[in-house]
């Protein structure tokens, strides 16, 4: 590692060539590329993807399940988000980072819950974990169409003690309603020592409440506008931290003192808004 530190600047953008293009639901594509420094990320780091001629913007870290390649899952939202979504193999993005902390892995009963593309962190945090834990992952989507990963995470942990729950907000696959309704019957008859999430942060915010008030520990990845993603720009500033340095993981104890967390965030040109 210190070798390849030595053959590049991660603070600068490096090109690479999208190989590969998996679509994983009308609205969702997972973008494949070889990259040795970001194929080897922890879970829950994140990288500055540059769309030549739009923007740059904040992507987790994708497992890629092949050696040396790295990737990113991307919901076409906006005109960058798009244009992301809208490149093909062959194209070339800028990457830079590593960025940002990572989970910390516990051992024994863990739970992962997660929503949208938040399910990327956690899908590279099933890869860290030992196989002697037994883990449950609850995924959440609006509709049938929109659930992505659930074979992944099967698959990625079939050598684990491990349950898949696919909820949906309209019942259309899976359970019915929301991840935290799954989360709280779950904890009327079971107790995790781990909890980890990423997703909406209102959603985020009430599996940390819900954990908290069972006094499990948890983790959870937050999302602020991010220009620099190193610390120098402050337009991640999530209290009185910053989010791409001090985070994006926060532990649920500190998630809960911080007055913005699942209330308020800051828009592209700072001002404070409500979720
Ligand atoms: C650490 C981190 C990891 C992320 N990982 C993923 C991922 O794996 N897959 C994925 O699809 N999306 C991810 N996102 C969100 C992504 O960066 C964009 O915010 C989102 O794709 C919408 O961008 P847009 O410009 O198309 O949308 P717009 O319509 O321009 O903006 C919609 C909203 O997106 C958010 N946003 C836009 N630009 C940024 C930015 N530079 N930084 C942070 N938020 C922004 C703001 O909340 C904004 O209101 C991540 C964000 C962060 C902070
Ligand atoms: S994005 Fe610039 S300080 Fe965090």
């Amino acid at each position: 590692m210190i070798w390849l530190a030595l053959q590049r600047n991660t603070d600068s953008s490096t090109m690479v060539t999208i190989e590969k293009v998996i679509d994983e639901t009308p609205t969702v594509r997972t973008l494949v590329f070889s990259d040795d420094f970001l194929a080897n990320v922890l879970p829950g780091q994140f990288a500055m993807v540059w769309i030549p001629g739009t923007n740059e913007l904040p992507m987790s870290v994708m497992v890629s399940q092949e050696k040396g390649k790295a990737a990113f899952t991307v919901r076409k939202h906006g005109l960058s988000s798009t244009a992301l979504y809208s490149v093909k193999a062959g194209e070339q993005i800028g990457v830079r980072g590593p960025y940002g902390n990572s989970f910390t892995i516990k051992q024994g009963r863990l739970l992962l819950v997660g929503g949208g593309t938040g399910l990327v962190p956690l899908m590279r945090l099933v890869t860290f974990l030992k196989k002697t834990n037994d883990v449950t992952v609850i995924m959440g989507a609006k509709t049938k169409q929109e659930v992505f990963f659930d074979g992944l995470a099967n698959k990625l942990l079939e050598q684990n003690k491990h349950k898949v729950l696919v909820v949906t907000e309209d019942g259309t696959h899976g359970q019915s309603g929301l991840v935290t309704d799954v989360m709280q019957r779950l904890l009327k008859e079971s107790t995790f020592d781990a909890v980890y999430t990423c997703g909406p942060e209102k959603m985020m915010h009430k599996v940390v409440q819900l954990a908290f008030e069972k006094g499990i520990y948890a983790e959870a990845s937050i999302e602020r506008m991010m220009k620099c993603g190193m610390g120098l720009c402050g337009s991640c500033c999530f209290g009185d931290v910053l989010a791409c340095k001090d985070g994006t993981v926060f532990d649920g104890q500190y998630l809960l003192t911080n007055k913005e967390f699942g209330y308020t965030h800051r828009s592209k040109s700072g001002i404070l808004e409500n979720y």
